[in-house]
């Protein structure tokens, strides 16, 4: 930690921070960043790809981010795609082309490392067969591609920007690609990849990211010399992470604070404060345990129109918090501050349900289990709270909102051990209060 974090509150406000998912991923962190985003100066994603799927609702219109930034959204900020993330370079030139539709300014406001890896069209007839294979132990993966890209990168055959800004060997180096994973492919009864029509779309696609692409590692540090401000977007969640997450069912990165250091070249000691998102209950789109999952809780989300995946519409499965779980991911990630979101989708729930511990094979556990099979089979203990009855969503400051709500949101704080700051009751920014 820098030794600024002794000074006030208020300028520890204008620091370098990571914010991540606490939980199984669409906790609202593209909500949180956004506002966040004006105390920052620089917006950087630094792991997973178009496997995520950021909301903003801003003046009327609905944006679903997958690999920009969610600051792009607001002029005068530098969003940075840093080299720990897998980029699919139609779909960035699809979500650049989309935004500019909008009316978004794209320019010199958007930087993608040389060192960041591709998803190729083998990854994701890879990741489809993949699933396809498993029936009914499959992951639920968004069929991106992702894993196959990180197994890649992590077997040091994968295709970097820095190849696609270079035509030539990139053709020759994903012609061999091709011919390698088209026979794999076949011996899947899978279709296999036309090299021509791939290099030609890939290279068109290059040419149009070229002005884009720097040595992030390099800007960033020089930004950071400048004092600049750098908010981390994490991607995914805590429990999707490749090391900490419910294995196999998780995503191929580190979705946890480290992973904004690897993913980006910045180091430790220039890292202020770690923010974690956690929803006001659980969500998890996908296979694998999710312990405090119920129900009636997912039809009655289902019912009021929430919680449909933002990258593939899938219903996400929904529960009730679980505080092992966020308590664990509060450690894990050093989390300093937390922000609460959705607080406004219990607004109906009474009693509310917190899962203040698992029993499993008679033992009471203060921590989930590594093994994802022991994790499935851990038996919540939950603590009951009464729920509140009314609508929190024009709630403006935390004195507005009704005294069951602030027990509520203070005993997640107490629970998790991390320090509120946020609590969010819409998906607008207006629908923020700070506490
Ligand atoms: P992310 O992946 O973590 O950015 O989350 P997603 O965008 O996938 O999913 C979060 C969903 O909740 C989106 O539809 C957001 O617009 C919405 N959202 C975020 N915060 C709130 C909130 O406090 N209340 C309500 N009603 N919706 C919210
Ligand atoms: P954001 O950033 C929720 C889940 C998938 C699947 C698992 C592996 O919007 O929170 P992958 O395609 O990564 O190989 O899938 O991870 N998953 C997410 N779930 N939010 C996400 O991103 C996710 N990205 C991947 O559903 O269970
Ligand atoms: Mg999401």
């Amino acid at each position: 930690m820098r030794r600024e974090n002794f000074l006030p509150k208020s300028e520890l406000e204008m620091a370098n921070t990571i914010l991540i998912g606490a939980q199984w991923g669409d906790e609202g962190k593209g909500k949180i960043i956004d506002v966040l985003t004006t105390k920052a100066d620089l917006i950087v994603r630094s792991q997973g790809g178009n496997n995520a799927g950021h909301t903003i609702v801003h003046g009327g219109k609905t944006y679903i981010l997958h690999l920009i930034p969610s600051g792009i959204l607001r002029p005068g900020k530098v969003c940075l795609i840093g080299n720990g993330v897998v980029i699919d370079p139609i779909a960035l030139v699809s979500e650049i082309d989309q935004l500019r539709r909008a009316g978004v300014k794209i320019g010199k406001n958007l930087l993608v490392s040389d060192c960041a890896h591709l998803v190729l069209p083998y990854h994701r007839a890879l990741d489809e067969q993949r699933e396809l294979r498993k029936g009914r132990a499959k992951i639920g993966t968004t069929k991106r591609g992702i894993g196959p890209a990180y197994a890649d990168k992590a077997s040091r055959t994968g295709l970097r920007i820095s190849d696609l800004m270079q035509p030539r060997l990139f053709s020759k180096k994903l012609q061999a690609k091709n011919r390698e994973n088209n026979a794999v492919l076949r011996a899947l009864g899978a279709k296999p990849i036309d090299h021509e029509e791939v290099n030609k779309n890939y290279l068109a696609a290059g040419a149009k990211l070229r002005p884009f692409v720097t040595n992030t590692v390099v800007y960033l540090h020089d930004a950071i010399k400048r004092g600049k401000n750098v908010l981390f977007e994490g991607a995914q969640g805590t429990f999707l992470d490749i090391d900490f997450g419910t294995y196999p069912y998780v995503t191929s990165s580190n979705t946890t604070a480290g992973g904004a250091l690897t993913g980006t070249g910045v180091p430790p000691n220039r890292i202020d404060r770690v923010v974690g998102v956690m929803k006001a209950y659980t969500t998890r789109v996908g296979e694998g345990p999710l312990p405090t999952e119920d129900q009636r809780l997912s039809d009655l989300l289902h019912s009021l129109g929430r919680e449909f995946g933002a990258t593939t519409g899938r219903a996400r499965r929904c529960g009730w918090f679980d505080a092992v779980a966020s308590g664990y991911a509060t450690m894990i990630n050093g989390i300093d501050e937390l922000a609460i979101t959705n607080l406004d989708g219990l607004d109906t729930v009474d009693p509310i349900r917190i899962c203040v511990g698992y029993r499993l094979n008679g033992k009471r556990l203060n921590v989930p289990p590594s093994d994802a099979v022991q994790l499935d089979n851990c038996e919540p203990i939950y603590e009951e709270m009464p729920g509140w009855k009314q609508s929190t969503s024009s709630a403006k400051k935390l004195s507005q909102l009704p005294r069951p709500a602030r027990n509520y949101v203070k005993r997640i704080g107490q629970l998790t051990g991390a320090k509120v700051s946020i609590v969010s009751v819409g998906p607008m920014r207006a629908q923020t209060i700070f506490l």
